[in-house]
């Protein structure tokens, strides 16, 4: 059964990159279902909730939601924003392992993250005398479940894992080291190491290669998986997968983008490629979701590129939807390749 997706627009040049994303599903697979529902800045404007009801229930239902970034500057001092939605939202469905594979050259690692733990979901406040507080918090079972998707993956991939943390630090990462050794356990095949998190941040710039699978809390994954991110050229490019929960989500790795709303050079290549992802991974349509992976690298071969990627060496930038018609075209050539080869 073709998988049924919720598509939550979201927010500055989340619909940009939506449409792309929905053109590109609609050509290559059709019988996915594709189903817009309010969410972010426009679901505050209209209903003073960034997480509908009825958007919320959607979602549950859904076989994977794909979101577009969310986040408004006319939010940014309000007491309701877009991003508590979000948060809502991966909580909601449980969404625990996010998955946010960087690839270039000789580089091919994976960031996990935890998603639905940690600084993000912790005890907050203000105290009496003004103080305010965020806090980092770890039941071990959040952390054993996340270990074991990573311990899971790196058996698929490289048999590496780097456990990242700050454990000469904190005590939910003294916590988190503990468990991850114990599921390390089950898995004798993988070779694991710790590495603390500004270690990994020097490394992930210095020597990126030596990476396979890093799995990590959820605020030191934010921060590493745009560093990740960068390795391949751009923030614009970088999928992600959410899994582990109810229901999948998929998202690019990029925020929002206010600065650049509406002018139609938002990279769509991160949105395409989630969207490649929910095929392959919830849709099990592994032949399709080659298809459009392998489309975004022509495309990029070609020298098709937005702004996020011009360098002086490139003659001219394109459009969101010239990046995403060349995209387009593409693959309608390897799937007519594909049938082709099938009917031999
Ligand atoms: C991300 C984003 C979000 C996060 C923001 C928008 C809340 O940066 O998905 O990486 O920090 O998780
Ligand atoms: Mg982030």
């Amino acid at each position: 059964m073709a998988p049924r997706v919720v598509c939550l627009p979201g927010d500055c040049i989340g619909p940009e990159v939506m449409a792309v994303a929905q053109r590109v599903l609609g050509v290559l697979a059709p019988d996915v279902s594709l189903e817009d529902r309010l969410f972010g800045a426009e679901a505050i404007r209209r209903t003073g909730d960034s997480l509908p009801p009825d958007t919320l229930q959607a979602c549950r239902m859904a076989d994977a939601v794909l979101k577009a970034p969310i986040g408004h500057p006319e939010f940014d001092a309000a007491d309701v924003r877009p991003e508590q939605g979000m948060l809502r939202l991966r909580a909601e469905l449980d969404v625990y392992a996010n998955l946010r594979p960087a690839r270039e050259g000789a580089i091919d690692l994976v960031i996990v993250r935890e998603l639905v733990g940690g600084l993000y979901f912790g005890a907050r406040g203000v105290r009496d005398d003004g103080t305010v507080f965020d806090t980092c918090e770890y039941h071990p079972s959040q952390v054993e479940r996340l270990a074991r998707r990573g311990f899971e993956l790196a058996r698929a991939r490289g048999r590496r894992l780097t456990s990242v943390d700050k454990a000469n630090v904190l005590e939910t990462s003294r916590l988190w080291r503990r468990v991850v050794h114990e599921v390390a356990d089950d898995y004798p095949d993988v070779d694991v190491d710790d590495m603390l998190v500004d270690n990994a941040a020097m490394q992930l710039a210095s020597a990126p290669e030596r990476f396979d699978v890093v799995v990590t809390e959820n605020m030191f994954g934010d921060i590493l998986s745009d560093e990740a991110a960068v390795l391949g050229g751009s923030l614009g490019m970088l999928a992600s997968a959410t899994i582990g929960g109810k229901v999948d989500l998929y998202e690019p790795v990029h925020g929002s983008a206010p600065d650049i709303a509406g002018k139609g050079i938002a990279n769509p290549l991160g949105a395409i490629a989630s969207a490649a992802m929910l095929l392959r991974h919830t849709g099990k349509l592994e032949a399709d979701a080659n298809i459009v992976d392998a489309a975004i690298s022509h495309v990029l071969e070609a020298g098709h590129r937005t702004p996020d990627l011009y360098s002086g060496k490139t003659k001219k930038y394109n459009t969101t939807w010239e990046v995403g018609g060349a995209v387009e075209q593409q693959f309608s050539d390897s799937a007519m390749r594909r049938y082709a080869f099938h009917a031999v």
